[in-house]
């Protein structure tokens, strides 16, 4: 795996754009640095490549890597985010991407907030939406990456992003909050999906669907402990990983990687 990071030197809770965030709940340094430390390790241990972009004063959701694009097949979707608080981290992403030499980016009309709000299983791209992008951003992304798009509609704004209520576990799995989601969604997932997992409210109120698979090993937010043994009874090896400061902005261990699929 190749994914990357962002260090949280200039994170903290400065405006309030999910339900999550609470500007007197503001985040502890140390702890975070700790924290972020704690999963880097984790991905360095797996033998996953961590590529870093640089922290940027001012912009203190940067850390959350996971919404500064899709990549796929060597493609790259930049990020449309929906808050202003947020549009100043997509210039960051672009540079970033263009240093790296990926060549063939896109910029999306619609909102668009990377893969918080697409995964992808196998061949199929499962988008959210609507609380942080635009349906309509499903079909771009679709005619760009020349691939099939499934949408799936979030119904609780405390999981706002898709990566906050669906994991992509292996190629036969997937593993989902049902309450966060319309019935209709779900049953897309099924009509596709072999051996979908379902979490827990206290599972997915730890952020454990906002974990990492690599197929062979999930790194999972702690706390998600029904989850894990789900995950661990199809023979998976589990990482717990504290991230209570992020939790504090509504972010976990996968929106602190975006993977770099080539
Ligand atoms: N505070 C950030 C926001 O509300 C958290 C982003 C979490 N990222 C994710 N991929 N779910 O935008």
């Amino acid at each position: 795996m190749n994914v990357l990071m962002c260090a949280p030197d200039f994170f903290d809770i400065e405006y309030e754009i999910n339900p999550w965030m609470h500007e007197d709940n503001p985040v502890v340094p140390s702890k975070a640095r700790e924290q972020w430390d704690g999963l880097r390790r984790i991905y360095s241990q797996l033998g996953w490549n961590v590529q870093l972009l640089e922290p940027v004063q001012g912009l203190p959701d940067l850390v959350f890597t996971a919404n500064g694009g899709l990549v796929y097949d060597n493609k790259v979707v930049l990020p449309h985010f929906r808050h202003p608080d947020r549009q100043g981290e997509t210039e960051k992403f672009r540079k970033w991407f263009e240093n790296a030499g990926y060549t063939n980016l896109y910029s999306p009309k619609y909102d668009f907030e990377g893969e918080g709000d697409a995964l992808i299983w196998n061949d199929v791209i499962f988008a959210g939406y609507p609380w942080r992008t635009d349906k309509p951003a499903h079909k771009e992304l679709a005619d760009f990456l020349d691939a099939t798009v499934v949408s799936l509609q979030l119904i609780d704004p405390r999981f706002y992003h898709l990566d906050t209520a669906f994991t992509i576990v292996d190629k036969d799995t997937v593993a989902l909050y049902p309450k966060a989601f319309s019935e209709e969604s779900i049953a897309s997932v099924h009509n596709l999906v072999p051996n979908v997992i379902e979490a827990t409210d206290q599972d997915a109120l730890a952020y454990g669907l906002n974990a990492v698979s690599d197929g062979k090993h999930i790194v999972v937010p702690e706390g998600a402990t029904h989850v894990m043994d789900r995950f661990r009874e199809l023979g998976l090896e589990v990482f717990p990983c504290p991230i209570s400061e992020f939790q504090k902005s509504g972010g976990g261990v996968k929106c602190l990687t975006l993977e770099l699929r080539s």
